[in-house]
């Protein structure tokens, strides 16, 4: 190969190299893939130290190939949560196709500028079908535009903007915006960013399901328009953190109709549920917002790295992000064809449609669809057997696909006994599971999105954790 040392090579590389340098890649992640099952579910312990021996000053020579890539394999990845692990149910998983990786490489190597439709007219394309076929799924009609971003935290970002711009202008100190109080953080953290003052930020109550409660959007509402502040944003959830709750998606819609408001929704995490039929039922009301932020490396278990917005109206989202410059004067965009800077932040981007492109293409939707079923029925499966295990409750029946849960010892400080269980289970190396708070109450959850989460891996999973408790429970 010539490599580092090679005094002709400068840059490129000869196909050769290229060839040898990608076969050992894909060889690596190959066996790295076929030995995840057995390997230890999360490796954080002594972390510390190889962190401390990675640092080093700017390397002024090359490092043969091989060698790079076996630090990575053996040293860096493994020292961290293995969230590719097919029992992963930690916050919630983040997918990791094949080829969607596959088609980072092409793209990334290929290297074609797909900010501006000009520029690569038929990879902006590719992209577009993506965002047409997201807005299908969710029952916008074609008004609809939408972006790829890197997750659904800058995608709720730019939903914020586009309500901002078309409701406030530049009257920001007035405007009020209304969420339950299981919303994402980021959405606060965002309209923070968009320069929504926090005192503006109203978090209400939800209900015994963890869902919002309508009424009080109503009397909140109410309450700032008599004080002179303008609503102007309502979020629901499609799907939350916590527990995986679905607020009344068309009771909110209504308000948000009767009052002028924008209305937003974040279904990062619930949105891809829509695919199939049960979900459908689940998120009906989903197709009456403004926007949606929807994350492909969450439902579509695209690699992290993939959000996505819709706006219903998609001349409100280029709106808020179009500005020009004299250098890019002959840039045109056809009727019917978008390009991507025009209705987002970013300028030059990775060619991000490729990563959700490719892998829906290759496998077809359907495969999609039963994968997204199949977490529903295993969820639900794992709730039965909870809420069935003596010693064990459940918080609330899954909306979704998180169970929300925690044991209830005979004696003793529940919350406590509850943390312990997380810590032990966490240390054995034999599960990696996560928690959250409820009210006060210490709360364990399990989020089933991994497409490598089968029914045996649920079993197992179960078995697990109920075993770890019943063995606590008696020291
Ligand atoms: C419901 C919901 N919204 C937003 C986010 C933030 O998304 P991201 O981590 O992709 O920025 C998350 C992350 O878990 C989420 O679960």
């Amino acid at each position: 190969m010539n490599g580092p040392d090679d005094p002709t090579a400068n840059l490129e590389l000869s196909p050769e190299a290229m060839r040898a340098m990608g076969e050992a890649a894909v060889r690596a992640v190959a066996d790295h893939i076929a030995a995840l099952p057995d390997m230890p579910r999360s490796g954080l312990e002594g972390s510390a130290e190889l962190v401390r021996s990675l640092r080093e000053p700017p390397p002024e020579t090359g490092t043969e190939f091989g060698a790079l890539l076996d630090l990575l394999m053996t040293k860096v990845f493994p020292a961290s949560l293995n969230s590719a692990h097919p029992t992963y149910v930690a916050y919630i998983p983040g997918g990791g196709l094949f080829p969607a990786a596959v088609a980072d490489f092409i793209g990334a190597a290929t290297n074609r500028y797909t900010g501006a439709w000009f520029a690569a007219p038929a990879a902006v394309r590719l992209e577009t079908n993506v965002l047409e076929w997201f807005a299908r799924w969710m029952g916008y009609p074609e008004t609809a535009r939408g972006i790829l971003t890197s997750g659904g935290s800058l995608a709720n970002f730019s939903a914020v903007v586009a309500a901002r711009k078309h409701l406030l202008g530049d009257d920001l100190g007035r405007g009020v915006l209304y969420a339950s109080d299981q919303t994402h953080y980021c959405v606060m953290k965002v309209a923070s960013l968009a320069g929504i003052p926090e005192r503006n930020m109203r978090l209400l109550a939800t209900d015994e399901n963890f869902r919002a409660r309508p009424e009080l959007f109503e009397e909140a509402i109410k309450a700032d328009l008599r004080s002179g502040l303008r609503p102007f944003l309502l979020v629901g959830n499609a799907g939350t953190t916590n527990t995986g709750a679905v607020d009344p998606l068309a009771d909110l819609a209504e308000i948000a109709k009767r009052h002028g408001l924008w209305y937003h929704l974040d279904a990062a995490y619930g949105g891809f549920f829509n695919l199939c039929d049960e979900g459908k039922r689940k998120l009906a009301g989903l197709e009456l917002s403004d926007s949606i932020v929807l994350d492909p490396h969450k439902g579509l278990f695209i690699p992290y790295g993939s959000g996505s917005l819709l706006v219903r109206n998609g001349e409100w989202l280029r709106r808020a992000h179009m500005m020009s410059a004299e250098y890019l004067q002959d840039v045109e965009t056809p009727e019917g064809e978008v390009s991507p800077a025009e209705y987002s932040p970013e300028l030059s981007r990775a060619y991000r449609g490729l990563r959700v492109w490719l892998p829906l293409k290759f496998y077809g939707v359907r495969a999609f669809r039963e994968n997204l079923e199949e977490k529903l029925r295993l969820a639900r499966w794992l709730y039965e057997k909870f809420v069935n295990e003596p010693g064990f409750e459940c918080l609330c029946e899954p909306d979704l696909s998180v169970v929300a849960y925690r044991y209830l010892p005979r004696s003793g400080d529940t919350n406590e006994f509850n943390r312990r269980l997380v810590r032990n289970i966490n240390r054995s190396r034999k599960l990696f599971i996560s928690s959250t708070t409820l009210r006060g109450t210490f709360v364990l959850r399990a989020c089933v999105l991994s497409f490598r989460t089968h029914q045996a891996e649920i079993e197992e999973i179960f078995e697990t954790i109920t075993s770890e408790a019943r063995r606590l429970s008696q020291e």
